[in-house]
């Protein structure tokens, strides 16, 4: 049947589009304003993927990237510099919130946490009156970097 031909290489443009420009097959990336919180959390990956643990290590301690230790602590990144104190240690994190929460905490922190944190929302369109020119439309991570520093949250557990 003629339909069934037209299915065939739907899925197969489907398919190929899906491909990141690396190689690596990615799941759809959910756009920053189409993140979707039920009771404060965001149960789907946004990348579709799970993170990967070394490149969020990465990007937590990156000053220019998540800038985490600028305001949060843990043991595991103890030898690096810049350790702030204005936001709680995140020693056993992983045991005190699940991925949902935490993902919605990085997605943003002002719905996740309170209105008033001064803890930045990472997957969130800078659109405000005082943002500058050049992060209009951008958030602070990107979907994937979002994923990975939560597969590295999900790493702090106390023993
Ligand atoms: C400018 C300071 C600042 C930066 C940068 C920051 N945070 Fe926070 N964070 C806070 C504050 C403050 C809180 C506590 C909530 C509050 O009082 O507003 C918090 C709370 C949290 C919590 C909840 C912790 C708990 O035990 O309840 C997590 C998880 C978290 N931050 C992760 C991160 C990660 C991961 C990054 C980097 C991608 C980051 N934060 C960057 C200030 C910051």
């Amino acid at each position: 049947m003629k339909s069934g031909k037209y299915l065939a290489a739907a899925l197969l443009l489907a398919s190929i589009s899906s491909v990141g420009l690396s190689g690596v097959a990615y799941g759809e990336t959910t756009a920053p304003d189409a993140v979707k919180f039920v009771d404060d959390e965001v149960s789907k990956s946004l990348t579709g993927a799970a993170g990967n643990v070394e490149s969020g290590r990465k990007v937590f301690a990156n000053r220019k990237q998540g800038n985490c230790l600028a305001c949060h602590a843990n043991k595991d990144l103890a030898s690096q510099p810049f350790h702030g104190e204005v936001g709680p240690p995140l020693d056993g994190v992983a045991d005190r919130y699940e991925a949902a929460a935490l993902r919605a905490i990085l997605v943003n922190s002002k719905i996740a946490l309170n209105e008033d944190t001064i803890m930045p929302s990472f997957y969130r369109l800078k659109n405000g009156v005082r943002t500058a020119d050049k992060f209009v439309g951008k958030t602070v991570l990107s979907a994937e970097q979002v994923e990975d520093v939560l597969a590295y949250l999900q790493t702090l557990k106390d023993e």
